[in-house]
């Protein structure tokens, strides 16, 4: 009988939960919302707001788990990767209350808790699975043998799925992050309007700055072309009505390539291994397009597919929870002299 409080803050959303043998019994979250106005996340000012919302964030999620802080068992924290200004503040909180209550510290890779996300509620995946992870920073297909043993076996060459969707996003004007407005607008629009590439890459690897290059082209040429001109075929003013009579198939077409490009290659990756639980997780799993994707694609192929729920998808310390109880159960406890770090082996 273990109750486990975890902290999230590797990126810009502070987030605590509190689990109890693998139960999680609350899962608060706080975006931060002052990177909008620069397009994306600003370190220092992420580290700043961490360090204002993680005692109210911490202390909303023990009332919500209706415990008191002498009931926690031990305290878990996203040690790498991420933003260090970040993780630090989340890692030496952790730190003090550990030191402060006596109880055991448990440090958390933030890419694998997003995999043991899928972990969280019934029905859960059987091992071994395949789970492809997506997020801003991140794109990944990893093969989960047990809560202990993962291996990645195929990831982005270049830019994360995410940061397709929020560099399409920021070309089109729309504020950070882009993700989910792509998302809202391609339910409007037609797919199949715009047909941007496939990059050829060989084996599990993705790619996706070549479809983020062909989409600047496209809209500097007002849609007439996907190669780069001397001189673009429209003016600013025929670029920005384009856009605006466009969006909603722009966005739809944007998207429904991202979310080929990503089954494709988890489809080899099924064929490769043979394994038929499929899971995905991170912030892009968030995307309407690809939850729809991968369950008709599970239905057409046979396979047995896992989607967490929403706050298990984006950033939250839920998973950070479920992650440090495997960790708990095998007394898989950290030094008091642990660091975080912005990168992680796996
Ligand atoms: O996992 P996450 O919350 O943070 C990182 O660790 O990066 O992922 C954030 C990413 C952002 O790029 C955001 O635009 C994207 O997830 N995202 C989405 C959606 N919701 C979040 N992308 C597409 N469609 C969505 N609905
Ligand atoms: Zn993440």
């Amino acid at each position: 009988m273990a109750y486990i409080l975890a902290i999230e803050s590797s990126c810009d959303e502070t987030s605590a939960s509190v689990c109890h043998d693998g139960e999680i019994l609350s899962n608060i979250i706080a975006t931060q919302k002052v990177h909008e106005q620069f397009g994306g996340v600003v370190p220092e000012l992420a580290s700043r707001a961490h360090m204002q919302n993680i005692v109210p964030v911490v202390d909303a999620a023990m009332k919500k788990a209706g415990i008191d802080i002498p009931s926690l068992d031990a305290i878990a924290f996203t040690q790498a990767p991420g933003l260090i200004g970040a993780l630090l503040v989340g890692a030496e909180f952790a730190k003090s209350m550990a030191l402060a209550l006596g109880k055991p510290l448990i440090s958390v890779h933030h890419m694998q808790a997003h995999v043991l996300a899928n972990l969280i509620n019934d029905p859960k995946p059987e091992f071994p699975f395949l789970c492809l992870t997506v997020s801003g920073g991140h794109t990944q297909i990893v093969e989960c043998l047990s809560p202990y043993e993962m291996k990645v076996i195929g990831q982005t060459i270049d830019d994360a799925a995410g940061e397709a969707f929020d560099k399409t996003a920021k070309i089109l004007g729309l504020p950070y992050p882009g993700g989910p407005l792509i998302d809202k607008y391609a339910k409007g629009g037609n797919p199949l309007a715009y047909k941007f590439p496939e990059p050829k890459i060989s084996g599990l690897d993705f790619s996706f700055s070549g479809l983020k290059t062909s989409i600047l082209y496209f809209l500097q040429n007002a849609g007439e072309s996907m190669v780069y001109k001397e001189t673009f075929t429209a003016d600013e003013a025929t670029r920005k009505k384009f856009v605006a009579e466009n969006l909603e198939n722009i966005c739809a077409s944007v998207q429904q390539r991202i979310v080929s490009i990503l089954l494709n290659k988890l489809k080899k990756a099924v064929t490769e291994t043979g394994i038929t639980n499929v899971c995905i997780a991170g912030g892009v799993s968030a995307n309407s397009g690809l939850r729809n994707g991968l369950t008709q694609m599970g239905e057409k192929h046979g396979w047995k597919t896992f989607i967490p729920p929403f706050e298990y998808c984006t950033d939250n310390a839920g998973m950070i929870a479920i992650s440090a109880y495997y960790k708990f159960l095998r007394n898989d406890f950290e030094a008091m002299t642990v660091i975080p770090s912005a990168r992680a082996e796996w």
